[in-house]
Formats: structure tokens, sequence, C-alpha cells
């Protein structure tokens, strides 16, 4: 059986077709949690009449796409920074922050790690814990806020445990950063996706707390990963000028500028897609539930953790055998914290996730209704041998935890 060294992120498309030999447009992606319905319809029919609009530089203040997002977000105007995707809003904070000693809730998201170690700081990981389904105990993380902390990062719901802090332990959070002065930033990447999510974003405490900040996009809800945008929401105008002093001025293009201002505002495709997930929330939830050996946490975003609980069953065979398939779930055997026995998939239209339940189930159960066999010798083609040895270097970033581990997307 063919082996994969390395995980695959959901954007990986290209190299999965060049190491399986399944082209990239027969590929569903369950690693990248995106949207399944695409693009916003509103968008896609009125994008095109602004293409004359990239002859002209963005407004450097970005006013009408700032307005729009403090609306949608129900905010001030005042409080909204964006940037080209939240992952250069990621970077912009900590470079600005500089944190010098810096606390990551874990396992999660890579980026933050990365972009800490490219500066001059330290930081580690508070690891959420198995036993309590990951979810976070504010108590027990508050013993590790000692004095020299000066920046932790929070990423809710979180990826990839798709686990929620409720708006009120979060605020406790922020009663004892406040006092030990340690700043918060908040990734709300997938906060949409939440049942009630205006309950449970801290995008109203931004008014309270001058040490949080509040990132997010429009990559996952919005199905937009190639626009790049992202937006922040603090309520600290100090830092505000600060970043807008030291932000590369019109990191958005025109475009994307104006397809923000579309989006919002599709009221229907925001509902629609809301319906869609959450159904299949439950939906898939309740089939996974009834597969033998296995334990899922319970999702609060767009996609799932699922531990595989035999030995001698790993992530990697669930990967290889649903990428046949050609469905493409998240290995995260990489991620610092768990191991090779859980993977994470998000999820799509019913037909589709049908599709993935039952490789999960014949993973599991030894018994297959479909054929494997048959789908891996199609699939494959003569230069898989050499695309796997050159594309697997392996995941080195070094963890503070001294693993070498680093998930992402
Ligand atoms: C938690 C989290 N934050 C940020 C990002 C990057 O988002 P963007 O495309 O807005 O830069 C991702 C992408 O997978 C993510 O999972």
């Amino acid at each position: 059986m063919l082996k994969h060294k390395d995980h695959f992120h959901g954007s990986d498309l290209e190299l999965i077709e060049k190491t399986y030999g399944i082209k990239a447009s027969d590929i569903t992606s369950f690693s990248a949690n995106v949207n399944p319905l695409g693009i916003s319809p509103l968008l896609r029919n009125t994008i095109a009449s602004h293409i004359d609009a990239i002859s002209t530089y963005p407004d450097r203040e970005y006013t009408a796409l700032r307005s729009e997002i403090a609306r949608y977000t129900e905010t001030d105007i005042n409080n909204i920074i964006v940037g080209n995707g939240s992952t250069e809003l990621i970077s912009l904070m900590i470079k600005i922050k500089a944190p010098k000693k810096a606390i990551i809730i874990g396992p999660t998201y890579s980026e933050y790690e990365r972009e800490i170690n490219l500066g001059q700081g330290s930081c580690r990981y508070y690891p959420l814990k198995e036993e309590d389904g990951f979810g976070l105990d504010i108590a027990d993380l508050a013993k590790y806020l000692t004095e020299d902390v000066d920046f932790l990062v929070m990423c809710n719901p979180n990826n990839p445990t798709s686990t929620i802090v409720p708006r009120k332990s979060v605020r406790k959070l922020l009663d004892i950063c406040k006092q030990k002065d340690i700043f918060l930033m908040i990734d709300e990447t997938y906060i949409e996706f939440a049942k009630d999510y205006r309950k449970i974003t801290c995008v109203p405490l931004t008014t309270y707390y001058n040490n949080l900040v509040i990132l997010r996009g429009v990559s996952k809800y919005f199905a937009a990963p190639g626009l790049r945008l992202g937006y922040a929401v603090c309520g600290n105008p100090d830092l505000i000028k600060e970043i807008e002093k030291k932000k590369n001025p019109w990191t958005i293009n025109t475009l994307a500028s104006i397809a923000g201002e579309i989006m919002f505002r599709d009221k229907e495709y925001i509902d629609e897609t809301y319906r869609l997930i959450d159904s299949e929330r439950k939906r898939v939830t309740g089939l996974l539930s009834q597969i033998p050996g296995i334990r899922y946490y319970e999702p609060g975003a767009n996609f799932v953790l699922v531990k595989i609980l035999k030995d001698d069953i790993t992530s990697e065979d669930m990967f290889e055998t649903a990428i046949r398939k050609g469905l493409m779930i998240r290995d995260c055997s990489t991620f610092y914290f768990l191991d090779n026995h859980y993977f994470r998939f998000c999820f799509m239209t019913p037909e589709k996730d049908d599709e993935l339940i039952e490789v999960i189930r014949q993973v599991m159960t030894g018994k297959s209704t479909g054929n494997t066999a048959d789908a891996l010798s199609d699939n494959m083609t003569g230069s898989t041998a050499d695309a796997l040895s050159n594309n697997m270097t392996g995941n080195t970033a070094d963890g503070a935890t001294g693993n070498s581990k680093g998930g992402s997307l």
C-alpha cells in the first residue's frame, strides 16, 4: 500500500493529483473547511459588472467595505481593520504586539506558532484535554498565565477540535488577562457556522476590553479563500492607529473590496449556508455515532474531529482509503497533542457526506460495500512513486513543546 509521510493541506489538490493520479477536479475536499454551496449567488451575478474598478486604486481607508463589515458584525466602523485574509492580520497582530512569551491553546491552527517563532518571542502550548472532549477549563488555563506571559491565542470555534468556548467563559478569561497585562487574540474564522453564533462571538466584548482582538475572514463561510479578504475587530483606538500606521496600503485589491461589500448582504445565501451545515452537523454526527470503534467530539463549527479507537487502524489508513474514492479528509497526526488516530472532515452536501460516511464505516468494520481495489488501480498513474518521494519533505515546524509538529489548515 502506498504511504504518504506528510499531511496534505485542504488546498493541496494539485499535489494530490500528482501523488495519487486523481484529477483535482474529481476530488472533494473535506479538509479545506469551505462552505460546499460555493460563492454567494449575489456576488456571482454582480461582480463581473465591476471589472473596470481595477483600473483605479482601492480607497486607502476602505470606508465602504469597513462600513459593510461593521454592519455585518454589529460594531462600529472605527473598530474594523481589513487585511489580505485573516492570515495577514494574524501576522500583523503578532508583529505589532511582538510577544515575548505567548501561550497558544492547542491543538490548533499552526500559523500562530509560525508567526510567533518568526519574531523574537517564545511560545508554548496549553493543551486542551481529550478526556474533557477538548473543552477549555478556564481555571486550569489560568494557572499557566504567569506574570511573564504577555500574549494568548485562542481559536474559537477551534480548528481542528471544532469545540467552542462560550462568551461568558471568554469574559472570565479576559478579566484574568487584563489583571496580568496579557493580550488575547481570538481567531473566529469559523464562528458563523456555530449555532446562535451572535451569542457566542466575542465581538461585543471589544467594547469593554482593550486587550482583545477578534480575527475573521470570508474564506470559509463565504467560500472565497481565493479572494483573500479578512478583517479584525478591535476596540482599542491606539492599537488600531498603530496597525494602520504599520500596515502596507492597498493589501486588499479593488475587486475583493467590492466583493466584500456585496457578499455580506446576501442574506438568503447566508441563511441557506447555516441551514445546510446545521442539518448536516446533526445528521452526520448521528451517523458517526452508529459506527463502531470511533469517537467524535461534539462539533460547533462546520467540521468534526474523529478519533479511531482501534490500535491497528490509523488516520493514514482512513486518508488512503478515502482519497482513492476522491474524498480528501485531513489526517490530523501532524497536530500537536493529536496522533495518527485522529482525522477531521468538514460537512459538505448530504450526498457527498454519505459517501464519506460509507468509507469510514468500511474502514472501521472491514466490510467493503464499494470497490476500493478497482478505484485504486483506476486512479493510479505512473508518476505516483516519484511524486511521493519528491513531495514528502515532512513538516519541521519546531514547537515550544519540543516536538516537530505543525498542523495547518
Ligand atoms: C483557524 C484558521 N484561521 C485562519 C485561517 C486562514 O484564513 P484566511 O484564508 O482568511 O487567511 C484558516 C485556514 O484554514 C484557519 O483554519
